[in-house]
């Protein structure tokens, strides 16, 4: 049995669909703060199976204690955090006391039930922005946000933890932009307030409910000089996890490993694609760059294709037609 935090969530949702289809059986524990029960009854229609799921919060150890004792445990996917930057840095308390606190708590839980198998979801964000493009897993790390530094700090702590005991077999899943939502239009990416990431600010541009988007610089050194990112589609980035899964499952070690495409496209090329795959006009307007953001940022794929023999197969067009389907049939 896997257990999966966060598994209501986006990354989250998609990858209990993989687990499912893969044949694992989970269990997902979710506080549903930013995310929605709704998607569980949801994952049991996609996948035509009831989902286990309990509601609790990952820092209440009590709670995370009796997971472990009802359910046989092999492995956790660690999803359970919070992700937006822009609060990071105006709530950074609030950020290092919840994903620190919350990975924490999982960990001593799991030493404690003897569960040495661990997903953490980190982040292209831990890389230094100055580093040479694609980037690897050995590239500068470093970060401008305390979500980022969260990520960065926990990433740290597991590695101790495996120093300290070489039983664990851990992997940090670096992601880069991941996008799109799954065929069914049934599960999908949940911003709160206004989005802050590209895809999403572009749906809702579409279905009306903002008005045009920003594009924020266009004068990085890049092709057109708006920014570039490694988008991937979520359900190649929810594969990936199975992949690790099994990659952990009979060796111990700790290890980072970009999931991204390999592949570049900027805020322009992305509108474009957009506008082609649904057929819609997005308005937008050149607006002044956002600080905290890079030129260009995207991986590179050797070492997950090496270690997890997994690549991402999903084209932009993919992406943009699972956002579009995703927002116009739950905009309300
Ligand atoms: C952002 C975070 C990153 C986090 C990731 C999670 C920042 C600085 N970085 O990455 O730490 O891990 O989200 O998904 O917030 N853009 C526009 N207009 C918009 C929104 C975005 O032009 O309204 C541009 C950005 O300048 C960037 C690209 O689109 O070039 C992608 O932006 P976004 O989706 O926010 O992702 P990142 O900034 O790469």
């Amino acid at each position: 049995m896997i257990l999966v935090t966060g598994g209501a969530g986006f990354i989250g949702s998609h990858t209990c669909v993989e687990l499912s289809d893969a044949g694992f059986d989970f269990v997902i524990v979710d506080n549903f703060t930013n995310s929605s029960k709704e998607m569980i009854d949801r994952l049991g229609s996609i996948t035509g199976k009831r989902i286990k799921s309990v509601t609790a919060d990952v820092r209440d150890k009590d709670a995370v204690s009796d997971i472990f004792s009802k359910f046989d445990i092999d492995a956790v996917i660690h999803f359970a955090g919070y992700k937006a930057v822009g609060e990071s840095v105006s709530a950074p308390l609030s950020y290092y006391r919840n994903n620190i606190d919350c990975t924490l708590t999982l960990c001593e839980v799991m030493s404690e039930h003897n569960v040495k198998k661990l997903i953490f979801s980190s982040s292209a964000t831990v890389y230094r922005s100055d580093n040479k493009m694609p980037v690897d897993e050995n590239a500068a790390l470093g970060c401008t946000n305390p979500y980022g530094w969260s990520k960065f700090m926990i990433e740290q702590m597991l590695r101790d933890l495996y120093a300290s005991d070489n039983k664990w077999s851990i992997a940090l899943l670096r992601y880069f932009n991941p996008i799109g939502a799954h065929s069914s239009g049934m599960i999908g990416e949940l911003p709160s307030g206004t989005p802050n990431n590209l895809m999403p600010y572009i749906t809702q541009v579409v279905s009306g409910k903002l008005e045009k988007l920003h594009v924020f610089g266009d004068d990085y050194p890049t092709i057109d000089g708006t920014g570039v990112r490694d988008y991937i589609h979520v359900v190649d980035l929810a594969k990936g996890h199975i992949s690790a899964l099994r990659y952990i499952n009979d060796k111990s070690g700790v290890e980072a490993v970009n999931l991204g495409t390999g592949r570049g496209y900027s805020v322009l090329e992305i509108i474009h694609a957009f506008e082609k795959a649904t057929g819609e006009k997005i308005p937008y307007v050149i607006d002044k760059r956002r600080d905290g953001d890079t030129a260009a940022c995207f991986a590179k794929v050797g070492k997950a294709k090496e270690l997890l023999g997994w690549e991402a197969n999903l084209e932009i067009n993919k992406m943009c037609e699972d956002a579009y389907r995703w927002e116009s049939s739950n905009s309300n």
